[in-house]
Formats: structure tokens, sequence, C-alpha cells
């Protein structure tokens, strides 16, 4: 009992907590980042607060990530529990379930499936390419008026995940499909702030009416949503033909039927499909988003953008991924998109698995830790502009593309991203397709679009217009 009383003394310094609330009063809920960039400044790179009783770490800047991502992975690997998911299910998903033998075996299916899917039929690549071309040619229906792309981009980027899971992509009009969006898109924007916070301390307020009820309504919409695409697959399934993602899960549910504790239930089919469906769609529509605003914002690095394209692919021959080696500037622009638009800020809460121990302070097992993502991408000692955009962080002196390791949007060790080859290889064809058709312009007479992020979970820019030239 000493021994363990002396290492809390070594557990991380925060502000003084107040009885019952803790730290709850002194943070801002509405912008997180904001909030830990300031408290890091006060208390260093690992610091603490509490929200009531509850204890949360939050680690912070490339030094202290390397060491625990990477060098202690696994004592940081678990979820917390969230009481209000797991009433409807949502801890079965790959996102949110405990670490151990069932989270293994469902992280290893879905990345073998996702990978091979298509084998002999479409590859991914060819999913992306055709998507691509169906993204062209709504910007082209616009014939160079002034729109919005931000649902455009969201259709896109889930049609992809739509047609691997469901074996199907959708029209962009589709009202089924709109609507799904939108479930999505709302959830983003109800899901930060205390509203979520308050639910999760007493899940039993989902069945009280009041405000929140919006937010409880939207996610059991885009459950039920996938539910219903589920119980289609099950009364068409035919084992010799496997379609997509949700057949092949069938089949292992098929396989398993005998064993009661097998990872592959029904309620792990539809707390996965929804997992992959909403983490593969809004990450990636939203660094999309910033891409197109800051090749607007940008004029001279569209230009150069251009330049590239035309020299390695022409105007004629549909980008295509083994283009990327070919191409440094782009890719280095689509890198610093990505570390400077830092969409996803700080991950999803880690817990810790075992104690551990960052520089020589003590997390004992069991207490929620925040890994500062935004801290590594806009760190201050490693990177040159941090806070500017600038693609050169990504290049050498002759010009062609460097690694760099402190680039750490999918986070590292673990639980890594699991999309993240998908959401490369999409960003990379999404990005040069739209960039070899086009030459994108601020309409005339309209302000220049903010910079300035909003957060949602994500930091996603304000919304702007755009007008997309033919070239
Ligand atoms: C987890 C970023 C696209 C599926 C994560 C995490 C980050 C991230 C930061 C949290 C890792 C951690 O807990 O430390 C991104 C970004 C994307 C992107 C920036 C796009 C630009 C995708 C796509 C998919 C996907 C396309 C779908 C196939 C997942 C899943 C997890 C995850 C399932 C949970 C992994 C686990 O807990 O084992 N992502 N992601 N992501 N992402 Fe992505």
């Amino acid at each position: 009992f000493l021994k363990r009383r002396k290492m809390w003394n070594r557990f991380p310094p925060g502000p003084t907590p107040l009885p019952f609330i803790g730290n709850v009063l002194q943070m801002d809920f509405k912008c997180l980042p904001l909030c830990f960039r300031q408290m890091s400044r006060r208390f260093g790179n690992v610091f603490s607060f509490q929200v009531g009783w509850t204890n949360v770490v939050v680690l912070n800047g490339f030094e202290v990530m390397k060491e625990m991502l990477i060098k202690r992975s696994e004592d940081i690997a678990d979820r917390p529990p969230i009481p209000f998911y797991s009433k409807i299910g949502m801890d079965q998903g790959v996102v949110m379930m405990k670490y151990g033998h069932a989270w293994r075996d469902l992280r290893r299916f879905s990345i073998s499936t996702l990978r091979n899917f298509g084998l002999g039929k479409k590859s991914l690549e060819e999913r992306v390419i055709e998507e691509a071309a169906y993204l062209c040619s709504v910007f082209e229906s616009k014939e160079g008026q002034p729109f919005d792309a931000h649902y455009i981009m969201q259709n896109a980027t889930s049609n992809v995940i739509a047609s691997m899971m469901f074996g199907d992509r959708f029209e962009y009009d589709d009202k089924k499909f709109q609507k799904l969006l939108y479930f999505l898109d709302e959830n983003m924007k109800l899901g930060k702030g205390l509203l979520p916070q308050i639910l999760n301390v007493a899940p039993w307020l989902r069945h009280v009416p009041g405000p929140h009820q919006k937010f409880v309504s939207c996610i059991l919409n885009f459950l039920s949503f996938l539910e219903e695409i589920v119980e289609e697959h099950k009364t068409s399934w035919d084992p010799a033909h496997q379609r997509d993602y949700i057949d092949a899960f069938l089949e292992e549910m098929e396989k398993a039927k005998e064993d009661p504790g097998s990872t592959f239930k029904e309620t792990t089919l539809l707390a996965v499909t929804c997992d992959l469906f909403g983490a593969g769609t809004e990450t990636t529509a939203t660094t999309l988003r910033w891409a197109l605003l800051l090749v607007l914002l940008y004029p001279d690095i569209q230009r150069r953008v251009h330049e590239e394209i035309d020299r390695v692919i022409g105007r004629d021959r549909r980008p295509a991924l083994d283009d990327q080696m070919n191409m440094p500037f782009t890719n280095a622009v689509i890198h610093e998109i990505q570390r400077y638009g830092d969409i996803f800020p700080l991950g999803l809460p880690h817990f810790t698995y075992r104690d551990t121990e960052i520089q020589g302070f003590f997390i004992p097992k069991g207490i929620m830790v925040f890994v500062n993502l935004s801290s590594v991408l806009k760190d201050e000692t490693y990177w040159e502009k941090p806070h500017q955009f600038y693609p050169e962080h990504f290049l050498d002196d002759k010009g062609q593309f460097v690694k760099r390791e402190a680039f750490m949007p999918f986070s590292a060790g673990r639980r890594v991203c699991l999309g993240e080859q998908l959401a490369r290889m999409e960003l990379f064809i999404f990005f040069t397709t739209l960039m070899q058709r086009f030459t994108f312009i601020i309409p005339e007479n309209q302000p220049r679009p903010r910079e300035d992020p909003i957060f949602t979970f994500i930091f996603s820019p304000h919304r702007y217009q755009i007008c997309a030239k033919l070239r």
C-alpha cells in the first residue's frame, strides 16, 4: 500500500480539482485541443485533470508520444468504458472495444477482408478511381458556377466504404443516402461539448426528454439504417458468392455458430459496420475539404501541383497510386494538408492496460489517456514552420519527398488507424484526379474563405464556396 501511495505521488500534475465536479468548470469542452495547449504550457507535456472523480491524463509533444505510442504501445492500448455506448452496443465494434483477443480477431479480420476484398473482382484501387470519376462529373455539372463541396466530398468517401461494406455505391442525390450522411454530420456536431459527457455519467437520461434527444436519435437512426442493410444481406446471403464485408462476416458467424465465446456475433457486425462507415467517411472527406480550401488559398501551390500532374500523368490518363512515387511535390502537399489541417487533433481516447511510466511520471492501470496528436503535428521543437501551410516540411533541398517521424495524423502503435492505407490511397487519387481536371478559384465578389478551423471532435474548415473551372 505504501509503495503504491508513493507511486501515486508521481501522478502527472494538473489544476486543483473541486470536490464532486473535479476540473469541469476550468475546462473548455467546446475546444479541448486549445484548452490542452494552454494546460501543457502551464503543467508540461504530461499533465492530468479530473472530470468528476475520474482522472484523465493528456500526453503532448513528439518525444512523449514516440516513447508512449511506439515503445510502450501496449500499456495504453485499451479503450475507456463509455456507458452510453455500451448501452447501445457500440462498444462491440473495433473502435471502442476493450484491448484483448476479441479486438485482435476483429481488427485482423477487418484489415484482411478490406484488403483482399474484390480479389478477382474489382480491386480497391479501381473502386477509388471509379468513384473519383463520379466526383469529377458532379464538379463538371456545376459548369464553373460557385458551389459548396461539403456533402459531395462526403458522398465520394462514404461510397468507397459503402461499396466494400455493402457491395454497392449510392447515387449522390439518393434520398436515403443523404439522410444517412446528415445523421453522420449531426453526430459530429452534437457529439462535442458537455452533453455527451453528461450522457456518459447518466446513460438512463436517453429515456428522458431534453436537448440531448437530438444526439441520441441521430445515433439510433444511423444504427437502424445499418440494421436494415444487415437484415437485407441476411435474407439474400449466398455463401457461394461473397459480395462484400457483411457477407464475409456472416460467413464467420456461420462457422462460429456453435461457439458462444466467438467474436463474430450479430451485435458485433452492427457495431463494426457502424465503426468503419463512421470512421472512414468523415475523416477522409474533411481532409479533402481542407485540400480544396488550401489550394484555393495558395494559388502558387495549386499551380505547382498542376505542373507536376501535367508532366508525370498528362491530361488524359487517369491517375493511379503508382504515380505517387514520381510526384514528390504533390505527395508533400497532401502530407502538409494532413499536418496543417490537423483534422483529428485528439484521436480516440486510450485507457491504460497496465501500470506504466512516462518521463518519470506514474500512470496506473485503468486511467483514461488522451494522445494529443495536434501537439505532435504542430510541435514547435520539431517543425520549421509549425503554424504555417508549408509543403517544404516534406521536401529535401533537391525537391525529393522526405518522410517525417512526427507525421502522426493516423496516430501510432497498436491502435493506429485501421484505415490508414485506404485513406492514403483515397487522398492521393481523389486529390490528383480533381486537380488534373480543374483549376479551383474563389468565386468573384466573395470574401477570402476563412483558414481557421471549427472543432467538432475533428477540426473542419468553415463552409466555403468554390468555382471549379475545367482545365
Ligand atoms: C482510428 C485517423 C481514415 C478506420 C483512428 C485514429 C486516428 C485516425 C487518429 C485513432 C488511433 C488511436 O486510437 O490512437 C484517421 C484519419 C483518416 C482516417 C486522419 C483519414 C484521413 C480512416 C478510414 C477508416 C478508418 C478510411 C476505415 C476503413 C479507423 C478505425 C479506427 C481508427 C476502425 C479504430 C482502430 C482501433 O481502435 O483499433 N483513425 N483515420 N479510418 N480509424 Fe481512422
